[in-house]
């Protein structure tokens, strides 16, 4: 069974909720454009999605603070590249104060994202080394190219993580995917992973409140369509957003607006109308947590580095 099968399974059946997360990002065509088209549009175009221009506002405040620790760095590897806003307004305004600084690995599920960041990154950067891994950085041990490595990791991706509605804070599981990027990088080496420490509940769902991230959310259902037979329609789904205390979390649900019976890998499914299933979680929590977490995990934080509006945070932990 191939792992988008297995993990559809799991999702339609309740054993999980948000692991299908990496699939939303899938460079085939849905309704009107690609997981990763949408992703790119939705931060492009909705003013109230504060994580990425507080992020941007974060790093291009503190580029020469953040550069200052990472004098010996010889290899910046960027853990899931994302779209060209991403790499010129965040990545680009690092290297340039990165003075040692000789090869940019970037690593993304998306090929689309991965080749977008080599060009950008040939005009102007054409002095560095380019390496593009098309891995899973999370469930891989990649073999990573350089000596003193300088992982970064944004749009708060290191708690991307799956959890079922209504679960409590995944911690023992952050610590893992912690230790598991520590060991790829090799110890000594920077690890810069960004998270959000928002917890004003009504601007966490403005930030999301969107057609295009909608889109986004439900629009795995058009390759589940793919592989579905009877009574199953990617267009009877709908976004539903559920703010989970207990985890930090807003959970991003699909919700099925019509009863359907379908099945695929000798599985039946009956789904009612109003159920629900969560494809994504965006998770916000305080700074103390993050300390507890990168502790757990034999990491140091050497300084926070932190937006105006204390919402954004990217620790400099050192493996
Ligand atoms: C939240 S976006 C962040 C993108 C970018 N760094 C930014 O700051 O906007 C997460 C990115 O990581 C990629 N990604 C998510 N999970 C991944 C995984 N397990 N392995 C590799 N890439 C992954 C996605 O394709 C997407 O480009």
């Amino acid at each position: 069974m191939t792992p988008f099968k297995k993990d559809v399974i799991d999702l339609f059946s309740g054993k999980r909720g948000g692991h299908v997360e990496k699939w939303l990002y899938s460079d085939t065509p849905r309704l009107s454009k690609s997981g990763s088209q949408l992703w790119h549009e939705f931060i492009k175009t909705h003013p109230d999605y504060y994580v990425l221009s507080n992020e941007i506002a974060l790093i291009q405040r503190s580029a020469k603070a953040i550069g200052k620790n990472l004098k010996n760095v010889d290899t910046l590897v960027d853990f899931g590249v994302g779209d060209g806003q991403a790499l010129n307004q965040k990545v680009i305004p690092l290297l340039n104060t990165m003075r040692g600084i000789k090869t940019y690995v970037g690593i993304d599920l998306s090929e689309d994202f991965l080749k977008a960041a080599q060009s950008d990154l040939k005009s102007h950067k054409p002095e560095l080394n380019l390496v593009s891994i098309n891995g899973d950085f999370f469930h891989e041990k990649l073999d990573l190219p350089g000596i003193k490595r300088m992982g970064l990791m944004l749009g708060s991706t290191i708690t991307n993580l799956e959890l079922k509605e209504g679960e409590e804070f995944p911690h023992a599981r952050i610590v893992k995917r912690l230790k598991h990027l520590k060991s790829m990088l090799g110890q000594g080496n920077h690890f810069l992973p960004s998270f959000d420490a928002n917890e004003d509940v009504p601007s966490i769902q403005k930030a999301y409140n969107s057609p295009i991230w909608s889109e986004f959310v439900t629009g795995i259902m058009y390759d589940v369509d793919k592989i579905a037979y009877g009574d199953f329609s990617p267009k009877a789904w709908t976004h539903e957003m559920i703010w989970n205390s207990k985890a930090h979390a807003l959970q991003h649900c699909a919700t099925s607006t019509a009863n359907q019976n379908f099945s695929f890998n000798e599985r039946e499914f009956r789904i009612l109308k109003g159920q629900r299933f969560v494809t994504v979680n965006t998770f916000k929590y305080p700074q103390s947590v993050f300390t507890s977490m990168a502790e757990g995990a034999g990491c140091e934080i050497e300084e926070y580095f932190v937006d105006r509006q204390a919402r954004i945070c990217l620790p400099d932990l050192v493996c």
